[in-house]
């Protein structure tokens, strides 16, 4: 029988990504891409609803409210969706008996620390984004025993709108940009991201727990910039500054420490440069 998956919030980059890569799988997985506008994760009774009717093996939850900036003004719109709409998924999947791989971030940390952060470190997330996608993790872990929540950092992919494709746009235009370097962390594309999703489906993995997943290496959000700078031979557009006022506070230090997606995963993880240049190589062609 093949395994049914239900992907929610597939309008997101890393839902988008997930389903570009979908077609490899389609011999054996039937998928279910739901956008938000098709099922709301925050109306518990059409996720209730939705899986009455539908039997999956897995749900990928890639619905969130990702603004880190306006979850410090929309507090309650953040947390409906990071951490009550998250449980009721948690709810559902326990009684479908529904694996429930879910995407949390880096920013459940405070950025105090000064090596690689790991699964089992203390949280402090120090802004509302952060707290809310933390308490959706408690909830998970509450009710759940089948569930992968995946940690990742600084996310980009050549869908939507994210930092690599911003600063791509802008240099080809020839804009002059200032880019902070307080904040240290590792660039995440959604395709290797994809990739390990996938390979914990394909290969029936039931090491459910926490991870932490992100490409290896550490840069700041200059670095990051300077570097799709030199890809388009444009670094002298790039400056650095100290640090740029934002509603939201972010940790000074957020790098995951991967090693134990890489004992899992049997195969090191990409430099995040390698990653960024498959994505710029991409948007070059566009
Ligand atoms: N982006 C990053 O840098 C980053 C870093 C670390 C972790 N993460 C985590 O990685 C995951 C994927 O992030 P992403 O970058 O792919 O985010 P994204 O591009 O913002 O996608 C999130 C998707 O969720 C949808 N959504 C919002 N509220 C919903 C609801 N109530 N019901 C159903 N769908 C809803 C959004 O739709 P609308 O756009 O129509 O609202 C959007 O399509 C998230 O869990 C995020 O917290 C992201």
């Amino acid at each position: 029988m093949k395994t049914r998956i239900l992907v929610t919030g597939s309008n997101g980059q890393l839902g988008k990504t997930i389903k570009e890569i979908s077609t490899d799988f389609t011999n054996s997985i039937v998928f279910v891409f739901l956008e938000k506008s098709e099922l709301d994760i925050t109306n518990n009774k059409d996720v209730e609803h939705f899986f009455q009717e539908n039997k999956f093996n897995y749900c990928i939850n890639c619905a969130a409210y990702t603004n880190v900036d306006l979850a410090e003004t929309e507090i309650k719109k953040a947390f409906d969706v990071n951490a009550k709409a998250v449980e009721n998924l948690a709810i559902n999947c326990k009684t479908h008996n529904t694996t429930l791989i879910h995407v949390s971030t880096d920013y459940v940390f405070d950025g105090t620390k000064h090596t690689p952060y790991i699964e089992s470190d203390i949280t402090n997330p120090i802004n509302t984004y952060g707290e809310s996608k933390l308490l959706g993790e408690e909830y998970i872990k509450k009710h759940l025993d089948n569930y992968f929540i995946i940690r990742t950092s600084w996310l980009y992919s050549k869908f939507n709108k994210n930092f690599v494709k911003t600063i791509f746009n802008k240099l080809k235009m020839n804009e002059e940009l200032s880019i902070i370097t307080s904040q240290k962390g590792t660039p995440s594309s959604c395709s290797d991201l994809s990739n390990f999703i996938y390979f914990l489906i394909t290969n029936d993995i039931k090491n459910y727990g926490t991870y932490h997943f992100s490409a290896t290496g550490v840069t700041t959000w200059y670095g990051l910039a300077l570097h799709i700078s030199k890809f388009l031979n444009k670094s002298s557009n790039v400056k650095p500054i100290k640090n740029y006022p934002t509603k939201a506070q972010r940790p000074l230090y957020s790098v995951l420490n991967n090693n134990k997606v890489e004992e899992l995963f049997k195969k090191p993880l990409k430099k995040w440069e390698e990653s960024v240049d498959e994505v710029l190589e991409h948007l070059s062609k566009e």
